[in-house]
């Protein structure tokens, strides 16, 4: 499966600080925020990916990332001219995907929770057999700001809605998305919406219509955050903060990720953690190197 990073728009809710810079590499705490999905694609097994960002932004990308050597994966890059829709990624991402299933993660969503990569790992493996495609939903306060899905009695996805005004559930869509192959021919199908954009939910409806579409749910013990507003980037660095620092564990940490997926040796750890002398970050990686030296 190849995995597609979303990482461009507008970012309009958080100007002016958005106005020079792309939202998904302001920080989330102690972290660029692209760190935080990078890291979920990485924990779903996922190695070969396309970071999609505006043509101003990309080379900052690819500055920051490279080619993904340093985490044992490889990162290749393409522009979107146009904030044109999240549907997009499909159409731009074609030769990238070539014959195999895919998952779309948005750039600016922060995802924690026990077992997420277990549970990922089952959806990377069953989604080319099975061809069929996996959203998750998400009980929250505000479901109008984002897709909607409606359940029937048995837990079975009804519709599923993009923004709707009066919401007939209060689960959303998340940020994160498996698709067989064939979401790069039904891409190029879809139209704009109202507001000109083409919709991932009409992806979903699609799949939805034609019987594949699984949807899971993702409960209360489980945490997803979206950085969009000051309120909310704020919010999701203080709950970094607060779990890093009763843990002592990093969320997101990509060398770690990396290497307890055993993409990376003990000796990359170190030379990664060489780089970043001199900071908590490369502090923490030094540690994860001597704990795991001696162990
Ligand atoms: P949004 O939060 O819908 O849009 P935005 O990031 O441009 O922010 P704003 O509404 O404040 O202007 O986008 C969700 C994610 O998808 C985010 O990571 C940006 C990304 N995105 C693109 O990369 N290209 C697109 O065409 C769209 C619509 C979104």
């Amino acid at each position: 499966m190849k995995g597609i990073i979303l990482a461009g728009g507008r970012g309009s809710r958080l100007f002016p600080v958005t106005s020079v810079v792309s939202k998904q590499l302001l920080p989330v705490y102690d972290k660029p925020m692209v760190y935080y999905p990078l890291s979920v694609l990485i924990l779903a097994g996922i190695k070969e990916i396309l970071l999609i960002s505006t043509p101003k932004d990309i080379t900052k990308y690819e500055e920051l990332l490279g080619n993904g050597n340093k985490w044992g994966i490889e990162i290749k890059y393409k522009a979107q001219k146009e904030p044109k829709g999240i549907a997009e990624a499909f159409i731009l991402g074609k030769n990238f995907i070539g014959k195999d299933s895919v998952c779309l993660i948005l750039g600016d969503n922060i995802f924690y929770g026990i077992d997420f990569s277990k549970q990922l790992e089952e959806v990377v493996n069953r989604t080319p057999y099975e061809n069929k495609a996996t959203i998750f939903g998400y009980k929250v306060k505000d479901p109008n700001r984002y897709g909607v899905i409606e359940f029937d009695s048995n837990g079975d996805a009804l519709s599923i809605e993009e923004k709707p005004k009066i919401p007939k559930s209060d689960k959303a869509v998340v940020g994160l998305y498996f698709y067989p192959n064939e979401v790069v021919e039904i891409a190029k199908t879809i139209k704009p919406s109202n507001r000109g954009e083409l919709e991932i939910t009409a992806i979903n409806q699609y799949f939805l219509k034609n019987k594949k579409l699984k949807v899971e749910t993702l409960g209360r013990e489980f945490t997803w955050l979206d950085t969009g507003t000051h309120e909310s980037l704020l919010k999701a660095s203080q709950f970094i903060e607060t779990i890093e620092k009763r843990q002592g564990l990093k969320v997101g940490c990509l060398e770690e990720v990396s290497f307890r997926k055993g993409y990376i040796t003990l000796n990359k750890l170190l030379e990664n953690a060489e780089k970043l002398n001199g900071t908590s970050y490369g502090e923490y990686l030094l540690e994860l190197y001597l704990n795991n030296k001696t162990s």
